[in-house]
């Protein structure tokens, strides 16, 4: 006899029923006359109860083949039991191993070191922390498509392989046949620059590379992108748009991943702050805040991770940082009208120390003003043609962002690092899993 087969956040609209739940063993207990099996599938745990007198001898026996990470299916009837996790529990009628889990599984119930459970991220995820913040991703993505979508931007999908170079920063390259290198995007910005004219208002969502050295909490060499690209938005416009994409977001988790960040034991009052308006500090006065509380940072130097700590610390919200010197930005961004010798830009740094989430400007829109700026970086301006045709075609007023997803899952969620929140991180030192 075959029951429905259930998922285990839907048992409890099953009380009463026997249905078939088919997952893996987190725990095991027995007392020889009744065993405790707990099952977990990807949507909840469920705690099962076997007794020895209501089963076959074949369910009985196959309790000995129990151990962590076996996969099961368990036929039992549901019974809400407010101890036990989940609020609701498995009267087993029977028990059927789908594959057994030798002793050696790596992941034990106890600390292991970072790079152990890096080596093991294939299985690391299946713990309750990862599939968590793996949750918490999912609704941050889900959440920026429907922000986008409700705001009627299209979502434009631009090449991975592309043969100039986006923003300054290590390039991945590769050979690509006759046309000699090819090169992993950094960024879809110059693509959806071609597609704000094509179409008004766009989105791209998806990786972007960089050959960063860096080993920090916060750099990935494969990390995922959003960059929305707008015709006719300056640069008050475009933050505009990036404060209400961060608090729709915040927002956006709070009330739909309460059981995750619970378990993260994220302090959510933390994430308060965002209901403010957020700072809009301009360069200069960050570099005179920064002096002012003992750093020798000079202006036009570009601003360091203990800088970005140091002003978000004084706000303890949400800051924008305005108008950057040119040489510290790329060679896309508007020439400041109010002041030549910086550019229309922000950089949003984001509290707790957690630093720049987001980057973005307006684009610099005059022809001869953008080639002068190719040529000063020493970039081929031969590569760039097409990107110039942008502005000598019905040149328009335009700006844009990116966001970094992991920076911002990662800090919405609370994790140290951003390694933890994308599924196979991909790092200096670090290609597999
Ligand atoms: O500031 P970035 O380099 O800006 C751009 O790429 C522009 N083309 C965006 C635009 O205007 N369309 O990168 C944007 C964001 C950063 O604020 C950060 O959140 C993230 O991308 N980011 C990284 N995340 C993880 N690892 C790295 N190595 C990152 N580099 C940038
Ligand atoms: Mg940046």
């Amino acid at each position: 006899m075959t029951f429905p087969s259930v998922r285990i956040a839907e048992l409890p609209s099953h009380v009463g029923q026997t249905v078939t739940v088919r997952g893996w063993v987190t725990h095991f207990r027995s007392s020889g006359k009744i065993a405790f099996p707990v099952i977990r599938d990807g949507t909840g745990v469920a705690q099962c109860v076997v007794v020895k007198s209501a089963v076959s001898p074949e369910t009985w026996d196959a309790l000995g083949r129990l151990s962590l990470e076996a996969s099961v299916a368990v036929t039992g009837e549901v019974r809400a039991e407010p101890r036990a996790p989940g609020g609701h529990e498995l009267g087993v009628s029977a028990l059927e191993v789908i594959g057994t889990s030798p002793a050696d599984y790596p992941i034990q119930p106890k600390e292991h070191g970072v790079d152990f459970l890096l080596d093991h991220r294939h299985l690391w995820l299946r713990s309750p922390r990862q599939a968590a913040i793996m949750r918490i991703r999912s609704e941050v993505e889900q959440g920026i498509h429907d922000f986008f979508y409700a705001r009627e931007f299209v979502r434009c999908d631009t090449p991975i392989l592309t043969g100039a170079q986006g923003e300054s920063g290590g390039l991945f390259e590769t050979e690509y046949f006759e046309e000699g290198k090819a090169y992993l995007a950094q960024t879809g910005q110059l693509y959806g620059e071609a597609l704000a004219a094509a179409l008004g208002r766009i989105y791209t969502f998806g990786p972007t590379f960089r050959a960063e050295k860096s080993k920090t909490r916060r750099h990935l060499t494969e990390f995922w992108m959003i960059e929305p690209e707008m015709a006719w938005y300056d640069q008050d416009d475009n933050m505009n748009l990036q404060e209400d994409l961060v608090r729709f977001l915040v927002e956006r988790v709070r009330e739909r991943r309460v059981a995750e960040l619970a378990v993260l034991e994220r302090d959510v009052s933390k994430l308060d702050c965002v209901r403010d308006p957020f700072v809009r500090l301009d360069y200069g006065d960050a570099v005179t805040l920064l002096q002012e509380s003992g750093s020798d940072i000079k202006w036009g130097e570009d601003l360091g991770a203990p800088d970005e700590a140091t002003i978000v610390a004084k706000y303890e919200r949400p800051v924008f940082v305005v108008n950057y010197p040119k040489e510290a930005k790329a060679f896309y961004m508007k020439e400041n009208p109010a002041d030549p010798r910086t550019v229309r830009c922000a950089d949003l740094l984001a509290p707790e120390g957690r630093g720049e989430i987001i980057g973005g400007s307006q684009r610099e829109d005059d022809y001869g003003k953008l080639v002068r700026r190719i040529e000063e970086e020493g970039l081929p301006l031969a590569a760039y043609d097409w990107y110039l045709d942008l502005r000598k075609y019905g040149t328009f007023v335009h700006s844009g962002f990116g966001i970094g997803l992991e920076r911002t899952v990662a800090w919405i969620a609370g994790v140290e690092h951003i390694r933890e929140v994308i599924p196979f991180p991909r790092m200096m030192g670090r290609l597999r899993p």
